[in-house]
């Protein structure tokens, strides 16, 4: 098939309108949201879910999120609205939260993936907005990258994974969080499945005290079910090793510096991913500064496009790692996936 790509901005009415008549009638869409991309498809067609899954090469057991324009279209997708759900919605709807709870009778399995509960977020972008109105239906989407790879933050790297696979992309710029909505399943106490822009602090604020679940920082361990089944796959991945740093930032430039001279005399090709902090660490040495330490927002916003930058360019990409608190857990929890959990601290 070939990909047709519409200006969200030059090309607003039409492409978002086009690309609604395109999910209605069981196609894909890409979509930017204040996140990432995301892959969509009418969340209430059984078939037309499948063929995201067929699109990205996605693990058959990996639910989706289905995205709504108004607070009240989640009354049709879950049995009912637990009171804390009622509370964060009102707090941080539109935005980067989904929420997880038991599922209503409408939602077709390849959405849930057999679960009997079922995510849903309300994005703040205007387009992904638009486009749920346009399309007059739930849209179930995952990021808009081939599975395993780093989620995608511009319509070019929508593209580069998806071209001649799906129908339409609206491309609306580059997405300002950068990393996946925070997941939190209100299913039993509320617990953080996955950490975003909306941090585990601005939560608690609301509903007062939120577990993260232990798969957040460290791999799973033999027998452990994964609470999110996103979370035992492998995530975020270039082509290139990828190397975390961990301690204080002076610890972790004198463990890159130094690695990178072992890694450089090796013949490797080597990039480091700083900071404001250590801009003036890395004599001599390949360095893009992605962000400011004291604000992980910012890490967070340029990570996966930092990983794609550098995919195949590079043979090693040496990252540094942050206090997890605030957004600096949505921080670590992406670069230690995409590192395999290679981390150093000595
Ligand atoms: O920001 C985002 O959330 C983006 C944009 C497009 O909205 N979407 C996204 O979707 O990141 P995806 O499919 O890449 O990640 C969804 C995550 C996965 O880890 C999945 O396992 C988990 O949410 N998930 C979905 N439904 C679930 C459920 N019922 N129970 C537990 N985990 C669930
Ligand atoms: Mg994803």
């Amino acid at each position: 098939m070939t990909t047709e790509i519409f200006n969200a901005k030059t090309q607003k009415e039409n492409g978002t309108n086009y690309a609604g008549r395109v999910i209605r009638a069981g196609g894909l869409v890409a979509f930017p949201t204040e996140t990432v991309y995301g892959l969509g498809a009418n969340g209430l067609d059984g078939e037309a879910v499948a063929k995201i899954f067929e699109a990205k090469g996605r693990p058959q057991d990996n639910p989706l999120i289905l995205h709504v324009a108004k607070k009240s279209d989640v009354k049709a997708l879950w049995r009912h609205i637990p009171d804390n759900a009622k509370r964060l919605m009102d707090a941080f709807w539109p935005g980067p939260l989904t929420l997880i709870f038991v599922k209503s009778d409408i939602i077709p399995e390849e959405v849930t993936a057999g679960l009997d509960t079922v995510a849903v977020r309300m994005p703040e972008h205007k387009t992904a907005l638009a486009l749920i109105r346009a399309a007059g239906v739930p849209i179930a989407a995952p990021s808009a990258n081939i599975s395993g790879r780093p989620s995608p933050t511009t319509a070019e790297h929508v593209l580069a994974d998806m071209d001649g696979r799906i129908d339409v992309i609206l491309d609306g710029g580059p997405c300002s969080v950068g990393v996946e909505s925070t997941v939190l399943t209100l299913v039993g106490k509320p617990r953080i499945l996955r950490p975003g822009g909306i941090t585990k602090e601005m939560l608690e604020q609301i509903i007062g005290e939120v577990e993260v679940d232990p798969s957040v920082l460290r791999p799973l361990r033999e027998g452990e079910v994964a609470a999110s089944p996103g979370m035992k796959h492998k995530h975020y991945a270039p082509d290139a090793e990828v190397v975390v740093a961990v301690g204080s930032w002076r610890r972790i430039a004198s463990i890159i510096c130094r690695e990178y001279e072992i890694a450089e005399a090796m013949g490797k090709r080597c990039i480091i991913l700083g900071t404001e902090q250590t801009r003036t660490c890395y004599h001599g040495m390949n360095c893009d500064i992605i962000g400011n330490r004291d604000l992980p927002q910012t890490l967070c916003a340029e990570l996966f496009s930092a990983l794609r930058r550098y995919s195949g360019k590079v043979d090693v990409i040496f990252a540094e790692g942050v206090p997890e608190t605030d957004q600096g857990l949505a921080y670590m929890n992406r670069l230690l996936r995409a590192s395999g959990f290679t981390v150093l601290d000595k």
